[in-house]
């Protein structure tokens, strides 16, 4: 496209390479703890938007083959791993068969998460342990083998202006305190600033990184919260835009985020929270 008074010493705009509908046409991502839930519908909609998908799980390996035939409904290829993403060898065992498998990995989804909830006093240190060790130390692990497999191949034009991809899948809880859940908000906080970190180191590489941070989204995470008309109305007390969120709404999010249309956006935490993260409590005052 010729860009009237562009300077010539300036980089040329960025024009994706695919309509809307095909954002990551030709893209190979693997998406983490995706055989329910928010990875279920990140799958997916990757996969809806042209992307080869990796659908991993550390349990459950029918839903996450189930997963991995809707996601192949989209014309795509999809092919679901085991690997408990705490694990460092388990990590790299699964990054390997998925570059077997697909030849690289653009675009990783740090998705797999869990809760151990406790009141303070209660919180054991296998609670603790179990809950980082998952939600922080296993987005590192996967990160760490995204960024090596991103920097051996570097920017491939006609896939992506971008050498690769990560979205960290945190929560509001990066930003709000959670009693009783100590060990998941320190989990999302170290989410938080290990994901900008990682966004300054590796920027100059092409590598994009960024978090999506779901509020309140009707998974089987939160049932508790939803699952009844009384625990649904104290819930909306939470939410300015009132009403809950669906899990495809993250899985949108996801696309765009990990698409070309989004190649200037790095080092942001995306808030899709229905507004959880304003403070609903001054709604009225204060
Ligand atoms: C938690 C959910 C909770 C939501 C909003 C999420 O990160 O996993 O259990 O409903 O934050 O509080």
């Amino acid at each position: 496209m010729e860009i009237p008074n562009h300077p010539a010493h300036l980089p040329t705009p960025v024009m994706p390479q695919c309509p809307p509908q095909h954002m990551l046409q030709g893209q190979k991502a693997l998406v983490t703890g995706a055989g329910s839930g928010i990875g279920r519908a990140i799958a997916l909609a990757l996969g809806q938007a042209g992307a080869d998908v990796i659908v991993n799980f550390v349990s459950g390996e029918e839903t996450a083959e189930q997963v991995a035939t809707e996601i192949r409904a989209h014309g795509v290829r999809a092919l679901a791993l085991r690997a408990d993403v705490s694990d460092e060898a388990q990590v790299q065992a699964m990054f390997n068969k998925a570059i077997e498998a697909f030849g690289t990995i653009d675009l990783l989804a740090n998705n797999a998460g869990l809760q151990a909830d406790a009141a303070f006093e209660n919180l054991t240190l296998a609670q603790w342990n179990k809950v980082i060790g998952v939600n922080l130390t296993g987005q590192f692990l996967c990160a760490r083998e995204a960024v090596r497999e991103f920097k051996r191949r570097g920017v491939v034009p006609q896939v992506s202006c971008s050498a690769g991809k990560i979205l960290c899948i945190s929560s509001v809880h990066e930003v709000i305190p959670w009693a009783g859940h100590v060990n998941y908000a320190a989990s999302k906080g170290g989410v938080m600033l290990m994901m900008k970190s990682l966004a300054q180191e590796v920027a100059p590489y092409r590598i994009r990184v960024n978090s999506i941070c779901p509020g309140a989204i009707r998974t089987p995470i939160n049932m508790e919260a939803w699952g009844t008309a009384d625990a649904y109305h104290d819930l909306l007390r939470l939410i300015p835009y009132k009403r809950i969120g669906e899990a495809e709404e993250i899985g949108r999010a996801a696309v765009w985020l990990a698409s070309d249309y989004a190649d200037y956006v790095h080092g942001i935490s995306l808030f899709v929270d229905g507004g959880m993260t304003l403070y609903p409590g001054f709604e009225t005052g204060g």
